[in-house]
């Protein structure tokens, strides 16, 4: 063992990197390069730094001395999640990892296997299934609402400071458990659930961040309410949901500036030429429009940096402005993802079967919470935290042992007094 080490170590150190001539950051060290800035600081920061300092392909120091590539380029992407089919797998380690923390799932099968998986559950995630979702997510929602007017009504006053994760995440939980219909493993279907309720989460941190979105957004809630009750219904259906711009918008926001899945990983399983939306400027000087690949390069894609695209999302990319899908400023050139062109739920063969769920269960969400409540920050929220445990949460400065943390006041509103 020890003597393969050497040998390898021996190699790296006498063998130039097949990617030597793409500009990134020098490596911190042999045995862990840029991996501690990679995964240790707050969910992004290091993509961001990168990507603004040497564009949309990144290289960076992995272990032993090894380089992989960070890519956030829109055509890169395409072609490794898309167009090559089964071209770019799941490492091993990933597939391992994904048994691990979700059991032998879709996210865990390969190959033959995994189309035949995702065959089966397809029909299960479809627009009618997620529809039959909705009054659930409706009613969990409700109920957590409920407990909140009774912990408020104890107190005396108008309002008080939920830590949302805590609630959010049991709610989310009643809205499966309700429905009787479970499509996943308990183990599978628990993993996933984690990356919805934060998602739910960060969306209220932002609406509680700016008060004036929140009153917009209400306002278009009572004017549907309206047209519901018009029509002599009782509650909001999926459809409802899409009609109102403001809630689409905000939806795909979230879903852009705080997407919970942080990385993909992915290996060539044969040589391939990866291509570029944008050329490079090599280290060398010479202009880069596509990359030769070895079999068996790793790479990281950034479902972060990628989301941030100044050529996509616009110059404000790194601003939460729900106003960018209203006024349709979007670019589409190179198609990406199922939802919004965002890369937020993958892309291609190995894509994320839940991303319907998800976006009805958030708007579900925001919907009763605002029609329900005022929402408010809190000081806490200046230490506010994007710390990755495997989903992106929100945690605070100086007290990440508490875990996932998001205090937010709730008043109600003079309706439900
Ligand atoms: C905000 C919420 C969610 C996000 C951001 C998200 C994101 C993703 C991403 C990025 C992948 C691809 C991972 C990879 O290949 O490396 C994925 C796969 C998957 N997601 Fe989601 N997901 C979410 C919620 C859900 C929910 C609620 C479900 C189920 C109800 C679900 C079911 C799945 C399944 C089964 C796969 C594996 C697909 C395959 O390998 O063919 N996801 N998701």
């Amino acid at each position: 063992m020890t003597l393969l080490l050497l040998l390898f170590v021996a190699w790296r150190l006498t063998t130039p990197s097949p990617f030597w001539n793409i500009p990134g950051p020098e490596p911190k060290s042999f045995l862990l390069g840029n991996l501690g800035e990679l995964l240790q600081k707050p969910v992004g920061l290091a993509e961001f730094e990168w990507q603004k300092t040497y564009g949309d392909v990144v290289r960076f120091g992995a272990a032993l001395g090894t380089d992989q590539l960070m890519i956030a380029d829109p055509k890169a992407l395409q072609h490794i999640l898309q167009s090559s089919g089964y071209g770019w797998r799941k490492s091993p380690v990933r597939r391992e990892m994904a048994r691990l923390t979700s059991g032998k799932g879709l996210a865990w099968a390969d190959g033959d296997v995994h189309t035949r998986q995702r065959k089966i559950m397809l029909p299960g995630f479809r627009a009618p299934e997620t529809k039959f979702f909705v009054p659930f997510f409706i009613s969990s929602a409700e109920a957590m609402c409920s407990v909140w007017k009774a912990a408020i009504a104890k107190s005396g006053s108008q309002s008080d400071v939920f830590n949302f994760p805590d609630y959010i995440s049991r709610a989310t939980l009643d809205a499966i458990g309700q429905s009787e219909e479970p499509l996943l493993s308990r183990k599978n279907f628990d993993f996933w659930r984690t990356r919805d309720y934060h998602t739910i989460c960060w969306a209220m941190y932002e609406l509680a961040r700016q008060p004036k979105l929140q009153a917009k957004l209400r306002n278009e809630i009572q004017a549907m309410e309206e047209t519901i009750a018009d029509r002599g219904n009782s509650d909001f259906t999926l459809q409802d949901f899409e009609e109102m711009p403001l809630l689409v918008a905000m939806s795909k926001e979230t879903l852009r500036y705080y997407p919970v899945a942080i990385h993909l990983y992915r290996t060539a399983s044969e040589d391939d030429r990866l291509p570029l939306s944008k050329p490079i400027v090599g280290k060398s000087g010479k202009i880069i429009t596509e990359i030769p690949i070895p079999k068996g390069t790793q790479v990281i894609g950034s479902i972060q940096a990628y989301n941030r695209n100044k050529d996509i999302f616009g110059e404000d990319s790194f601003e939460f402005n729900p106003n960018r899908w209203i006024e349709g400023r979007v670019q589409t050139d190179t198609p990406l993802g199922v939802y919004a062109n965002l890369a937020t739920f993958a892309s291609g063969m190995r894509s994320c079967l839940g991303w319907r769920f998800t976006v009805a269960e958030l708007q579900a969400f925001i919907v009763v919470l605002l029609r329900n409540f005022q929402l408010e920050s809190t000081p806490k929220l200046a230490g506010i935290r994007r710390e990755s445990a495997l989903t992106m949460v929100p945690t605070i400065e100086g007290e990440l042992d508490k875990g996932s943390q998001l205090p937010l006041k709730v008043t109600l509103l003079p309706n439900n007094l």
